[in-house]
């Protein structure tokens, strides 16, 4: 079952910024550019995924929360509850930083837990991961994109057990996984920090052609904010506030 259209509208383009790092030659063969469709990728191929928010309980089918659907599942009805949706398109394996602007998305303001996905029969979905409550907000995000022979297989959140935040001040370690700044520090909600969610993404597995996806070994080897600093603009808005760590 596709998105409903009216998930769609929801949408809000204007948060939503993609940085790649390194364009490499090749071109793109996937003309898929809706999140609910299955689809078989190459290497140099964009991929199109969703990042849904909403409340946690909103991504379960059933209350004890044991069977996780796909948002692109309409059994969870998240078009008509209170949620957000994000879309990306990166380049199969290049190493790319989404960044989501809460400059005026407040993610606790839609119930604070995110979920990426992408398929419909081979529907694949991340876990709910925490993004903010009224006390606290995560901003920085690894997410691990597995590929089976060019089939995406599963999508999960790499954490660090806050070993890039030990120490700091500005941060609280959140349930020993999770380096969150207090909301009360971002801007917009009483503070000076830009709050800004930064994904980190890796691909790993294999394309159609069997070609190894190997962004996610490069991402393994990096120190966790170290992609910030590649990009300039972001470097200002988001890393200076922290110097000291990058
Ligand atoms: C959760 O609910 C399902 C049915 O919706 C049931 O089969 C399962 O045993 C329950 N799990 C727990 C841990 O209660
Ligand atoms: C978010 O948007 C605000 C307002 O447009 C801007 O000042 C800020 O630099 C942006 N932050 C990022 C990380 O792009
Ligand atoms: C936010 O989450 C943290 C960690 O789970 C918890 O300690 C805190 O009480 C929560 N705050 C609110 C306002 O829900």
């Amino acid at each position: 079952m596709a998105l409903k259209m009216g998930f769609l509208l929801l949408m809000m383009p204007m948060l939503v910024t993609q940085w790649v790092v390194c364009v490499e030659g090749g071109s793109n063969t996937n003309n898929v550019y809706q999140p609910c469709t299955d689809v078989k990728i190459q290497r140099s191929d964009g991929f199109t995924f969703g990042i849904a928010f909403s409340s946690k309980v909103s991504f379960f089918y059933n209350q004890n929360q044991s069977l996780q659907l796909s948002p692109c599942d309409h059994r969870l009805s998240l078009p008509s509850s209170n949620s957000q949706l994000a879309l990306f398109r990166p380049k199969v394996d290049e190493i790319s930083l989404l960044t989501i602007n809460t400059s005026t998305f407040f993610p606790d303001n839609y119930g604070g837990y995110m979920v990426a996905f992408a398929g419909r029969k081979y529907a694949a979905r991340s876990p709910p991961a925490f993004v903010a409550n009224g006390s606290y907000i995560v901003t920085s995000f690894t997410l691990v994109l597995e590929f089976q022979k060019g089939r995406l297989q599963n999508l999960y959140w790499k954490r660090d057990g806050c070993a890039s935040c030990n120490g700091n001040s500005n941060f609280v370690c959140l349930n020993k996984q999770d380096c969150a700044i207090k909301v009360s520090s971002c801007k917009g909600r009483g503070g000076s920090v830009d709050c800004s969610l930064g994904i980190q993404l890796a691909f790993s597995g294999t394309d159609k052609h069997l070609s190894v996806l190997n962004s996610w070994y490069e991402v393994e080897n990096m120190r966790q904010y170290s992609l910030y600093g590649l990009y300039s603009n972001l470097k200002d808005s988001l890393t200076s506030q922290f110097n000291k760590f990058f």
